[in-house]
C-alpha cells in the first residue's frame, strides 16, 4: 500500500530512560489513514506528531465511538528491535471494530502499516532494563453530523510513546481493591472491546482505590456482581490450593494477549490451569484459609504484576506475605525474556522488524 511520508523538521530530544513512566513522551511522528464508506481506506501516512483536527459535531466526541490497542516493540540486545504477537492485536481490533460499528482493517494492511511505523520510529525504543516502546493504534468515527448511527467515516491512528513501567511499583506487589458497587462491564456489552469508554466508566471506582492507596480496583461480574471479572488493565490470575486459576472468557472481560500467553506458557511447562467462574466467596475463603497462594495481573502495559494485598469490603488481605510468587516470578522472567529476546522464542510470537 502507499504510505506518503512527511519527516519532522524538528526532531524531539529522546527522554532519559528514568524519567520515562507511561505515556508521557511521544515520537516524532504518527500514522493515519481515513476511511469512507465510498473510498474505504485510504489517504494512508506517516506525519510529525501532531495535535488531531476534529469537527465539533464528530462522532467520537458525542457518542464515543473509538477503539484501541496497545502492544509493544523491544530493543534486544543485539541492537534489533521486535514486537510481541502484533497480529493478536490486530486480530482483537478487527473484533472491537464489528463491535462497536466501526469499519475493519485487512490483516495484512494492518500489519504493513504498523510495520512501517515503527521501523521509521525505531530509534526511540530505549534500551535500558524493562523500557520498550508503546504502540497505541487507535481509530474513531468521524462522521461530521449529530445523527446517531454506525459510522460512515472514520480515522485510524498509531502513536507511539517510549515507556518505562506502568505502575510506579514496577516489578513489586501492588496493592489491589475489589469493587463492591460500580460495575465495568455486563454480558452482550462492550466489555470484551477495547473501547474507550469501557475506561471512562471504570475511572470513578479506580479513583475511588487510589485515594485508597490502591493502584487499581478488580472488578466482579455486573450481573451478580459475585464472580471475579479483572482488573482495570489487566487480567488476573489467581494460584489457589496448587491450581493455577483465571477467569474464563465470558463475553464481558478482554481476551488479553499476556493472559493468553501466560496460559500457554503454563500448559507448556505442565502446569494445570483453569479458564472458569471463580466467585467472590471462593475467593474470600482462599484468602482466609491461606490457600490463595499467589495472585498477580497481566497486561501488555503491566506486564506481569504481582499482586500483594487484595481489599474487599475493607477487610484487606494480604497475598504470599506482599512477596512475589514463584509462578509469577516465572511467567514474568518467561514472557519479558522472550519480548526482550533473551529466551529463545518457541511458540513463534516475536516479529522481528
Ligand atoms: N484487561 C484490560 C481492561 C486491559 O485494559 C488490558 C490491557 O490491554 C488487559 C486486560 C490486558 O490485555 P493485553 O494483555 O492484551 O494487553
Ligand atoms: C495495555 O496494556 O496496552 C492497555 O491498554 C492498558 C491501558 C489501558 C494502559
Amino acid at each position: 500500500m502507499n504510505i506518503s511520508i512527511t519527516k519532522t523538521t524538528c526532531p524531539k530530544e529522546k527522554p532519559e530512560a528514568s524519567t520515562l513512566g507511561f505515556g508521557k513522551f511521544f515520537t516524532d511522528h504518527m500514522f493515519m489513514m481515513d476511511y469512507s464508506r465510498e473510498e474505504g481506506w485510504h489517504g494512508a501516512r506517516i506525519v510529525p506528531f501532531a495535535p488531531l483536527s476534529l469537527h465539533p459535531a464528530s462522532t467520537v466526541l458525542h457518542y464515543g465511538s473509538e477503539i484501541f490497542e496497545g502492544l509493544k516493540a523491544y530493543r534486544r540486545a543485539d541492537g534489533k528491535v521486535q514486537m510481541f504477537r502484533p497480529i493478536e492485536n490486530i486480530r482483537r481490533m478487527n473484533r472491537s471494530a464489528e463491535r462497536m460499528c466501526l469499519p475493519q482493517i485487512p490483516e495484512e494492511m494492518a500489519l504493513e502499516v504498523l510495520t512501517t511505523f515503527v521501523k521509521m520510529e525505531e530509534d526511540w525504543t530505549p534500551s535500558a532494563p524493562g523500557t520498550s516502546l508503546y504502540l497505541r493504534p487507535f481509530m474513531y468515527g468521524n462522521d461530521e453530523t449529530l445523527g446517531v448511527h454506525a459510522v460512515h467515516n472514520a480515522t485510524y491512528v498509531i502513536i507511539a510513546s517510549p515507556v518505562g513501567s506502568y505502575y510506579k511499583e514496577g516489578i513489586n506487589p501492588v496493592r489491589i481493591m475489589i469493587e463492591s458497587e460500580d460495575v465495568r462491564a455486563v454480558r452482550g456489552g462492550t466489555g470484551e472491546a477495547k473501547c474507550g469508554g469501557n475506561y471512562a466508566a471504570s475511572n470513578r471506582a479506580g479513583e475511588r482505590a487510589e485515594q485508597k492507596g490502591y493502584s487499581q480496583v478488580l472488578w466482579l461480574d455486573g450481573v451478580h456482581r459475585k464472580y471475579i471479572e479483572e482488573v482495570g488493565a489487566m487480567n488476573v490470575m489467581f494460584k489457589i490450593a496448587g491450581e493455577v486459576v483465571t477467569p474464563m472468557l465470558s463475553g464481558s472481560i478482554l481476551p488479553g494477549i499476556t493472559r493468553k500467553s501466560c496460559i500457554e506458557v503454563l500448559k507448556s511447562k505442565g502446569y494445570k490451569v483453569s479458564e472458569r467462574l471463580i466467585s467472590i466467596d471462593e475467593l474470600a475463603e482462599a484468602m482466609q484459609n491461606g490457600t490463595l497462594e499467589e495472585a498477580w495481573g497481566c497486561g501488555t502495559a503491566a506486564v506481569v504484576s504481582p499482586i500483594g494485598e487484595l481489599c474487599y469490603k475493607d477487610v484487606k488481605y494480604p497475598v504470599n506475605n506482599g512477596q512475589i510468587g514463584e509462578v509469577t516470578q516465572m511467567l514474568y522472567d518467561t514472557l519479558t525474556g522472550i519480548q526482550w529476546g533473551k529466551v529463545e522464542d518457541t511458540f513463534g510470537w516475536i516479529l522481528e522488524l
